[in-house]
């Protein structure tokens, strides 16, 4: 039980990988506050029914006040912050296209939730890090921003925003004892993997392990250990990491 304790917040748990990071994290002992825009009920139910603790709440991470309201709401409930989980994205619901065809609010909407977002919600939840004597943010960037994405300009360049941001500010919150890091998969077969490659999944899916080291494709539950680690105490000298978590495809 790494996070006896601990009060770890997701923002997109409501599906996909999120839900799963929220039930891993519950099961290593944290009280989980899982945020969404979508339905949350399911990952709350599915938590509370193995005997873990978690609520849900409606999150838009573009509203500024509805990010103070989850941080809030978590110090509500639990009476402290350790951990935020900067997971929410435009992936599943993004449609791509050639990078001179993207509409201008494509592009604004990307940037908005996926880099904005995660301001906004570091924002919110950081003095009541500071509160708890130090803490942890993982922002959840991607193989496309440290390979590169055909076909996808806005949402590659707003996941290397992510590490810009993570690595920034590492820098200023280190004095505060609250560590920021980010952590990059390889595709994992998602509800919003099937939204965003439709039918191009199969082959594109096989592209990605044949440029991996290790050759077969990222699953969900892959993920969720370096999201623990994290997490936990047993990083608390590691800050301003981009881990790749992607079968050894980019190497640093
Ligand atoms: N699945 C993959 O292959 C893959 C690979 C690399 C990185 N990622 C990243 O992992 C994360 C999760 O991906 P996923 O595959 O579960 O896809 P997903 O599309 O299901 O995840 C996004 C989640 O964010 C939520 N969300 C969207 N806009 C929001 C907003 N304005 N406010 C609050 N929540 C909002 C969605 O409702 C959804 O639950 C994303 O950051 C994605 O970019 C995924």
């Amino acid at each position: 039980m790494h996070l006896k304790d601990k009060t770890v917040l997701v923002t997109g748990g409501g599906r996909g990988l999120g839900r799963a990071y929220c039930e891993a994290l519950s099961k290593a002992g944290a009280s989980v506050v899982v945020a969404d825009i979508r339905e949350t009920q399911d990952t709350v139910e599915t938590i509370i029914s193995r005997g873990g603790k978690a609520i849900g709440l409606s999150l838009d991470v573009t509203d500024m006040l509805s990010c103070q309201n989850m941080a809030d709401r978590a110090i509500k409930e639990y009476g402290n912050i350790h951990c935020l989980v900067n997971n929410a994205a435009l992936y599943g619901d993004i449609s791509g296209g050639r990078f001179d065809q993207l509409r201008d609010d494509q592009w604004d909407n990307v940037m908005a939730v996926n880099v904005k977002g995660i301001w906004q919600c570091c924002k919110a939840c950081v003095p009541y890090l500071r509160k708890s004597g130090g803490g942890s943010i993982i922002n959840i960037s991607s193989l496309a921003a440290t390979f590169g994405m055909p076909y996808a300009l806005d949402y590659a360049t707003s996941k290397a925003a992510v590490i810009g941001l993570t690595r920034s500010l590492a820098r200023e919150l280190g004095r505060d004892w609250i560590r920021v890091n980010a952590v990059a998969p390889s595709a994992v077969l998602t509800e919003g993997t099937n939204e965003f490659m439709g039918e191009k999944k199969e082959k594109t899916l096989q592209i990605i392990s044949e440029g991996q080291s290790l050759k077969s494709n990222l699953r969900t539950e892959d993920m969720t250990g370096t999201i623990i680690y994290l997490a936990s105490d047993d990083s608390k000298f590691v800050t301003g990491q981009t881990i790749m978590v992607d079968g050894g495809t980019v190497m640093l």
